[in-house]
């Protein structure tokens, strides 16, 4: 079985889908493995690092794609991409399946099995696959770190001879797995947190972090399987009505409320920026899905008054090293499932629902 690893053609993309580490164990395996040249470069891994661990470098995604049997991937092929593939061959990568049916039809149309990782079932059997967790956990990380490299002020509290200097205010809007480590960091780095989200469920977890829950009413917006449904018209209001007053004293927001395959909800809007004191940070999370902030834009910094809104669903993106670590320990922990040590061949198990559940074209068909 020959295993391919491309560059990531997006030009926001930094990760790469293998490190020198899983690519060692996938030789260890029996495999071979060929890397197209420079792939790991903005992630931190040399094409050297990837020959040691026993890469093949390949110089052309051409030659790359001709005898692959599994491309990892860490997002769908472009369309640009589509033309170097072939009929059989496995893609194992984030489709976003849902937002871009037509080009997961273009997929199928030719021929490809797509298994999508971010379609993958939350059981605990799961856990060390689940690239959603492991990806929203580092983006939550990073999108503090980088409202505070905008910020211009200190975070921490300071006591010092010259003067006494109040901790920066934090509001994190949503508190799913990115929104509680990103109220995690805002903490450690010394800030006040304030966090808010539609499952009063996780109240208990936002406060043994140290961060002060934002209560707006007793409604309870979780679904069965712990995600967020959307909310009534007039819940929206005294939400709106909640944020507008915390945020006259907040120095940075980090946004992170999605509600699986629907728009994001808006959850500030443009009049509710001017609250914010001069000089406020806003990372919005959700801009891949329509965004919580108006006017955010994916994968863009604007300044609306003297607030900067800067849109990012993958700020995990800004820590490509780490982030493409966990994502390619992702892979390798769902292929170590379907891989037999007698036969050291990968055979994917259609019965299982790891299996089926992600994959989401085969056959010329698509399965969403
Ligand atoms: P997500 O990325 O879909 O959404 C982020 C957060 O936004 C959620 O906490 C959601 O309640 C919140 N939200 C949605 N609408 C909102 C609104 N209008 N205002 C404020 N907040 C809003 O969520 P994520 O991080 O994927 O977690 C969803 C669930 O999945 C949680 O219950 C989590 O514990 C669970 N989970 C389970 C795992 C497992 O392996 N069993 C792994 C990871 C998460």
């Amino acid at each position: 079985m020959i295993i391919a690893i491309p560059s990531e053609q997006a030009i926001e993309e930094t990760r790469v889908a293998a490190t020198p580490e899983t690519v060692k164990k996938y030789i260890d395996w029996g495999f071979e493995v060929r890397i197209q040249k420079n792939a790991g470069n903005r992630a931190g891994f040399s094409d050297r690092d990837y020959q040691i661990a026993g890469a093949i470098i390949v110089d052309t995604p051409q030659e790359l794609y001709r005898h692959a049997d599994l491309i990892l991937k860490i997002n769908a092929p472009l369309p640009e991409e589509i033309p170097n593939l072939s009929s059989g061959q496995i893609i194992i990568a984030n489709f976003q399946a849902l937002a871009h049916p037509a080009h997961i039809k273009e997929l199928a149309d030719k021929g490809l099995v797509c298994m999508a990782l971010d379609m993958l079932p939350r059981i605990s059997r799961a856990q060390s696959m689940d690239v959603l967790s492991s990806q929203s956990n580092l983006s939550g990380y990073a999108a503090v770190i980088e409202a505070v490299s905008r910020l211009n002020k200190a975070v921490p509290l300071m006591m010092t001879a010259a003067g006494t200097v109040p901790p920066a205010k934090a509001l994190i809007l949503g508190a799913g797995v990115a929104g509680l480590q990103a109220i995690a960091t805002a903490k450690r780095l010394g800030a006040q947190v304030y966090a808010f989200d539609v499952r009063p469920q996780v109240k208990e977890q936002v406060e043994s972090l140290g961060a002060k829950f934002i209560e707006v009413s007793q409604e309870n917006f979780e679904t069965a399987d712990g995600y967020a449904s959307e909310t009534s018209l007039a819940y929206q209001k005294q939400q709106h009505a909640a944020i507008s007053a915390q945020l006259a004293t907040t120095d940075i927001v980090i946004t992170t409320a999605l509600i699986p395959g629907k728009h994001a909800p808006l959850l500030i809007t443009e009049d509710m920026l001017k609250q914010m004191p001069s000089g406020g940070v806003v990372v919005d999370m959700a801009t891949a899905s329509g965004g919580n902030v108006e006017g955010s834009i994916n994968d863009q910094s604007i300044k609306i008054g003297d607030i900067e809104i800067i849109g990012n669903s993958t700020p995990a993106r800004l820590i490509p090293t780490t982030a493409s670590k966990l994502f390619a320990n992702n892979i390798y922990n769902f292929l170590a499932t379907q891989y037999h040590t007698d036969s050291k061949r990968i055979a994917f198990n259609f019965k299982d629902e790891l299996v089926s559940q992600i994959c989401i074209t085969q056959n010329g068909k698509l399965l969403i």
